[in-house]
């Protein structure tokens, strides 16, 4: 057993992304799985969850990501519609190109969805991010990772916490690998090539005199349906936003979902565009550069919460629980809630210096992507057995 090109043996790895905050995880799997040795062959199926040249088509050029294999378009959706179609959509790609495995990152609805396919069919499924628990099932992703590491074949975790969940719910310690952050991979890749955020403020039209506050400036992100879908909520947390933006300047990268909201609840009134700048969702790089060289962030985001970690940038989150504990503990995160009194209290104190710093977490080294490629050619190949359930 010595194949120098994986698919003569088995089919192609079966790489799925969906959402935005898919794209920078799977790309540098993509770029691990070609270049291991000896290669394995790899097939990029686009769920087209999101769509938007926003939120999809610009990000695949900024990481790299070549052109999806397939591209299954369902878009939009309820969670029940969303998922159905995905399922619907992606049984028969699975039935014509006959993969080795399906690799899933993340906590989208296509996550699951495929997830659920595959496992029916008896093709083995590997999930990266696997065991991230905010123990709230509220959360749509919560739900979709639960299901997602019960049905998986392999799970790759990012933090140990995750290990810790996955043994309580009685998942098979041998499934479980700890290889570190695929994410943290992309955003070393690409820190050097992060735009300027003057830049991007002039390329959005505004003017980048904002950026030049004695305190530099903040950077938001929301999009949870818990802060954005209610209006007496978003009306709120737009509120304490404003109090911040009279000491620190705020850049707000806005999800559709939030733009459309803010105009649906008459909110538009509350932001004062002097102080409070509201772009289009950003390219991977934009995004980059901006929160790189911040005083601050302030989100509701599971990405930015481990990029600011990285970054060793503060980060207020938006939230009462997170699933990514290590961001806390040794990151530069800390959880604020909607708690007025809270964020006001966080961001004086960061103004004053007192920010956490943080340090990086154990192997988030740029290497994850490599050591997964790895452990999925000895999975598939050393133990076959194993890994095909038909
Ligand atoms: C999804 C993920 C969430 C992730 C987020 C990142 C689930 C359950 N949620 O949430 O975990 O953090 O992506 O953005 O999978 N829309 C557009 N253009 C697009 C995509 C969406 O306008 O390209 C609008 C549509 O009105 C849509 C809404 O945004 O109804 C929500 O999109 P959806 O994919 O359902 O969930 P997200 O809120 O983006």
């Amino acid at each position: 057993m010595n194949p120098t090109s994986a698919d003569a043996v088995l089919g192609p790895v079966m790489c799925v992304v969906g959402a935005r905050p898919n794209f920078m995880k799977m790309a540098p799997i993509l770029r691990a799985l070609a270049s291991h040795v000896p290669p394995l062959p790899a097939l990029l199926v686009h769920t087209g969850q999101h769509y938007d040249a926003d939120m999809s088509g610009r990000l695949f050029s900024d990481l790299g990501l070549p052109r999806p294999d397939i591209n299954l378009e369902v878009g939009s959706g309820s969670h029940a519609a969303q998922t159905a179609e995905v399922m619907r959509r992606f049984e028969p790609t699975l039935d014509a190109h006959r993969p080795s495995c399906v690799v899933v990152v993340g906590d989208v609805n296509s996550t699951m969805a495929c997830t659920l396919v595959a496992v029916k069919k008896g093709v083995p499924v590997a999930h990266v991010e696997a065991g991230l628990r905010s123990y709230d099932r509220h959360m749509p992703e919560e739900i979709n990772r639960v299901v997602t590491d019960q049905l998986a074949d392999r799970l790759y975790t990012t933090e140990r916490s995750a290990e810790a969940n996955l043994q309580r719910e009685g998942i098979p310690a041998d499934r479980v690998h700890f290889c570190g952050n695929v994410m943290i991979d992309s955003l070393l890749t690409n820190r050097e090539h992060a735009r300027g955020a003057a830049d991007t403020l002039r390329a959005n039209g505004a003017d980048p005199a904002l950026l030049d506050h004695p305190h530099g400036y903040g950077v938001v992100t929301l999009h949870r349906p818990s802060n954005v879908d209610d209006a007496a909520t978003l009306a709120s947390l737009l509120g304490v936003l404003g109090e911040v933006a009279t000491e620190l300047p705020l850049v707000f990268a806005l999800h559709p979902r939030t733009r459309a909201n803010i105009e649906r609840f008459g909110l538009t009134q509350k932001i004062d565009p002097a102080r409070m700048l509201m772009l289009p969702p950003q390219g991977y790089l934009e995004m980059l550069g901006l929160m790189r060289d911040a005083t601050l962030v302030l989100t509701d985001s599971g990405g930015l919460q481990e990029e600011t970690t990285a970054l060793g940038v503060p980060c207020l989150t938006l939230r009462q629980n997170t699933e990514r504990p290590i961001t806390i503990e040794q990151g530069t995160n800390t959880l604020v809630g909607s708690d007025r009194q809270a964020i006001l209290q966080c961001v004086a104190a960061i103004l004053n210096g007192q920010g956490k710093r943080g340090r990086t977490p154990e192997l988030w080294d740029g290497k994850t992507a490599e050591r997964i490629a790895h452990d999925l050619w000895q999975w598939l190949y050393a133990s076959p057995a194993a890994a095909r359930r038909s």
